[in-house]
């Protein structure tokens, strides 16, 4: 996948871009960014991107004439999926993100001060938000979603991990997780787990997940299917939901 972003700040996505899962996945071919700097397009003389909202009020807005110029230059046949960032969009979630990650082009723009003009905005395709409140910019945002977006690309996580498999994929939050040693300061890890019974092992995560999901996101667990459990899962979740009660 392609991912273009446009922004006042190119400098702040180096670290991230290049360390870990995402660096290597550029390294493998697998993703390819370009990192373009608004201000670069900017036909004003000193440059500058952003000017006072007409009607008034507090900040600044960003001009249409660089973020139309720097689009010209980078997707001048509209072939990517342009996304901006912004609070008003929809929001980030699993669903959006697999979606996403189905593109062979992603364009994102991340806007600064109080908004971008309209104009520019209706040269989007998709507005997106991380959650409601309100960031600085679009930059953290931008890379949430580039993290977010690549777990679904086929070959960003090893071959053992798995997108599928965790918390809000499942519609569960994910079970509790350890590693050795099996006991540290006085604290044991539980005994299913040392068992070496994988049958028991997978019910105990499964209800652990159960557990946790319904302490803490009891809505999550509204829309869980429950054809797919067995009798004992079942069981499990009426007990569990009974002690809520
Ligand atoms: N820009 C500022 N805040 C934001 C948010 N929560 N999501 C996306 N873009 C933003």
């Amino acid at each position: 996948m392609k991912i273009d972003v446009l922004t006042l700040f190119p400098e702040m996505f180096s670290g991230v871009l290049g360390a870990s899962m995402l660096g290597r996945a550029q390294e493998r071919g697998i993703l390819e960014f370009g990192l373009h700097n608004i201000r670069a397009y900017s036909q004003s003389k000193h440059k500058n991107t952003d000017d006072y909202p007409f009607g008034g009020g507090a900040g600044m807005v960003m001009m249409p004439q660089p973020i139309f110029s720097c689009l010209d230059a980078v997707d001048p046949q509209h072939e990517a999926l342009r996304i901006v960032l912004a609070p008003r969009g929809e929001t980030l979630t699993t669903a959006v993100a697999r979606d996403l990650a189905r593109q062979e082009h992603l364009l994102l723009l991340c806007g600064h001060y109080e908004g971008i003009d309209e104009r520019a905005m209706a040269q989007m395709d998709r507005e997106v938000s991380i959650g409601d409140y309100v960031l600085t910019g679009g930059e953290l945002p931008a890379m949430v979603l580039i993290d977010c977006v690549s777990r679904f690309i086929p070959g960003v996580l090893g071959s053992s991990e798995s997108a599928e498999d965790e918390s809000f994929s499942a519609g569960l939050l994910e079970y509790p997780q350890y590693t050795r040693p099996a006991e540290y300061q006085g604290m044991a890890v539980p005994e299913v787990l040392l068992s070496g019974n994988h049958a028991h092992i997978a019910r105990w995560r499964r209800q652990e997940a159960f557990r946790l999901t319904l302490k803490r996101r009891p809505e999550m667990m509204e829309s869980l299917d429950e054809s797919g459990l067995d009798k004992h899962d079942r069981r499990f979740l009426a007990e569990l939901k009974n002690q809520e009660n």
